[in-house]
C-alpha cells in the first residue's frame, strides 16, 4: 500500500503517526477478513444490537462492493486486526462515496488509530478513484471524531437501527496553484 502523501487529508490535519500500526486495504477473500468482522461486530454492531448477518439484511448487497480498510498491530503470533473502516465507492452518485464500518478496538481508541484508518479512506477515494466528496451516517458519540478530521454535519438527527445518527459530509479543499 503506498505511503501517507498530503492527500490524506485527515492526516495533514495532524500529523499523529502510530508506530508498529500499520494500514492495509484488504478484500474479503484475505485472512484477515475474519478478523475485520470480528471487530466490527464486537465494538459496532452488537452494542446497537446487531451482527454481520443483520448488517447484510439491512444493506444488501454492501458487503461485497466495500473496500475495506484494516489497521493492523504486528504481534509474534501474527497480525492482529485492531481497527477498521469500510468504502462504499460511487454511492449513491457515480462521483461521491460513503464511509461505513468504522471502528477501532477499545483498548486502541485515542492513540490516532481511527484518523489514520480516515487518511487511507480519504487518499484512496480522492487521490485513486477521483471522488468529489464523502459522507457517512455517523453515531452522535462518534459525530466529534469526524468534527475533528474536518468532516461537516448536514441535516437533523435520525434514527438508524434505534440508534440516534447524523449526517456527515467532507469535501477535499480546492487544489492551491
Ligand atoms: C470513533 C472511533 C472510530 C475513533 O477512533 P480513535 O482511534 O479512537 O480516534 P483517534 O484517536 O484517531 O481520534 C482522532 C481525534 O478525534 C478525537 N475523537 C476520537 N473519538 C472522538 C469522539 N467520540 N468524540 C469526539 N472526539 C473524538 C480524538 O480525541 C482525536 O483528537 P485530537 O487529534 O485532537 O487528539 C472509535 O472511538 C470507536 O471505534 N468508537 C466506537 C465505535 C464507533 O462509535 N464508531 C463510529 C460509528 S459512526
Amino acid at each position: 500500500m503506498p505511503s501517507e502523501r498530503p492527500d490524506c487529508y485527515a492526516l495533514a490535519r495532524n500529523g499523529a503517526s502510530c508506530p508498529m500500526i500499520t494500514i492495509r486495504s484488504i478484500t474479503t477473500d484475505d485472512v484477515l477478513y475474519r478478523q475485520e468482522c470480528d471487530l466490527r461486530e464486537s465494538v459496532l454492531l452488537r452494542p446497537i444490537g446487531m451482527d454481520m448477518a443483520a448488517l447484510a439484511a439491512e444493506f444488501p448487497g454492501f458487503e461485497e462492493r466495500f473496500e475495506h480498510f484494516v489497521a493492523l498491530l504486528d504481534h509474534p503470533t501474527g497480525e492482529r486486526v485492531i481497527g477498521c473502516v469500510t468504502l462504499l465507492p460511487g454511492y449513491p452518485q457515480p462521483r461521491t462515496g460513503k464511509l461505513m464500518q468504522m471502528c477501532v478496538d477499545a483498548q486502541r481508541q485515542g492513540e490516532g488509530i481511527g484518523r489514520r484508518l480516515v487518511a487511507a479512506l480519504e487518499r484512496r477515494a480522492f487521490g485513486e478513484l477521483g471522488l468529489s466528496s464523502l459522507y457517512c451516517h455517523a453515531q452522535l458519540t462518534a459525530c466529534g471524531f469526524y468534527h475533528n478530521l474536518g468532516w461537516v454535519s448536514s441535516g437533523p438527527v435520525f434514527d438508524e437501527g434505534g440508534v440516534a445518527h447524523q449526517k456527515m459530509l467532507f469535501e477535499p479543499p480546492p487544489a492551491e496553484d
